[in-house]
């Protein structure tokens, strides 16, 4: 008799889910906070010692935890005194909150083209998009890359402050620094699929600890630290963190180092399957960037198969593999371009080397990377039949 045929193995059941399941320790932690009645972070110690393991491990001189990433460029915006009117230069290529930060407190994105070959903000082309309007650019760190700020920091005028979008990129650097290093702020998420998650959640680096001060303030009600609770030095929202996502941000924190050396990993097997089949595709790489937070995989589409992207993209939807065609170019989003024409801004503002890069573009998110051998040798095959067919 011959042996029963193994049933197959759903691809999606051998992708790690993100975020990866907490062990008995972390739990306990969680407990230890709701027991003691000390939730938020105007009583425990729990956020604050996060800011100030983020600031050290950014060798910035300051760090502070709030809502979520989106709100923390809101802040660095408002902490450098950016505001109606005043021009911001942007990436297309991006999540919303890159522009919808600027948008929300009234000033007027101004798009800058990517370099093609990373998808990272292009500093020639935001120097060519500099004018006496302009008070700050927002380099994003796409994927885990690390956009080249410091270059932009040094061609920027004194008034204009740099802003690192550092969502997906906590821990990263480059060969000019560390993320946070670069430019005046980096702003980080926390939100669940980020590399250091906790639900909802981020925080804004600060190289000078002034700057940092003001950002606190602004974050908690306009207090100045070590003053009286109704003591509102400023204007202030309350955008503070939780000490329970303190908790789930400090316990995926510890798992960083790990993590990033086994998305690593899986980046370098996923590229060397995919040139071994002499697949029309490659991963981008940053060559500036000296440690990569491997948050997503990025992957480039040759010329010649670029009209086959949303089909390989669903044909691994529908093995079960989280790829996503990716971002929509933001100065052609309708709301976007709305909304910077209600500011008297360009409402039409074409970004042709981005666009047409984008088109090439899809995406693994990181869990596909901590996956093994065996799924990322069933996802080239997804990619290869759907190259061919
Ligand atoms: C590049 C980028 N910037 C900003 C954000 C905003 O972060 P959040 O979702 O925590 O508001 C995200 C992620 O969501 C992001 O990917």
């Amino acid at each position: 008799m011959s042996a029963p045929i193994a049933a197959q193995v759903p691809l999606s059941s051998l992708i790690p889910r993100w975020p990866p399941p907490l062990d008995a320790a972390v739990e306990e932690r969680l407990l230890g906070v709701v027991r003691s009645g000390l939730w938020g972070s105007t009583q425990g110690q729990v956020v604050e010692t996060l800011a100030r393991r983020l600031a050290a491990l950014h060798g910035v001189a300051s760090a502070t935890c709030c809502a979520n990433g989106t709100i923390a460029i809101v802040l660095a915006l408002k902490a450098a005194g950016v505001g109606p009117g005043d021009e911001v230069i942007v990436p297309a290529y991006t999540f919303l909150a890159t522009v919808s930060a600027p948008l929300l407190i009234g000033a007027v994105p101004v798009f800058a083209e990517v370099d093609p070959a990373t998808m990272l903000l292009d500093p020639a082309d935001v120097a060519r998009r500099i004018t006496t309007r302009t008070r700050a650019i927002i380099p994003v760190h796409l994927a885990g890359a690390v956009a080249d700020a410091a270059a932009m920091r040094a061609a920027a005028p004194n008034n204009v402050v740099v802003i690192e979008d550092a969502a997906q990129a906590i821990g990263a650097a480059h060969v000019s620094g560390a993320i946070g290093q670069l430019g005046d702020f980096a702003t980080l998420s926390f939100q669940t699929s980020k590399n250091v998650a906790s639900g909802e959640g981020g925080a804004v680096l600060c190289r000078d600890a002034a700057m940092g001060e003001r950002v606190w303030s602004l974050h908690n009600a306009g207090r100045t630290r070590g003053g009286a609770w109704y003591q509102h030095d400023n204007v202030g929202w309350n955008l503070r963190m939780g000490e329970l996502q303190g908790v789930l941000a400090d316990a995926t924190l510890d798992t960083l180092p790990e993590m990033t050396e086994r998305r690593e990993a899986g980046f370098a097997r996923l590229r060397a399957l995919a040139a071994g089949e002499g697949l029309p595709v490659v991963p981008l790489e940053s060559p500036g960037t000296t440690r990569h937070a491997r948050h997503l995989m990025l992957w480039r589409l040759h010329e010649v198969a670029a009209h086959r992207r949303d089909g390989v993209v669903a044909a691994l939807q529908a093995a079960g593999v989280h790829a996503s065609d990716g971002y929509p170019c933001l100065n052609t989003v309708a709301s976007v371009k709305a909304g910077i024409a209600a500011l008297g801004g360009a409402a039409d503002q074409p970004l042709p080397v981005t666009e047409a890069a984008a088109k090439r573009t899809f995406w693994f998110p990181q869990n596909v990377l901590l996956a093994g051998e065996e799924a990322h040798r069933a996802i080239i095959a997804v990619m290869a039949r759907a190259l061919q067919s």
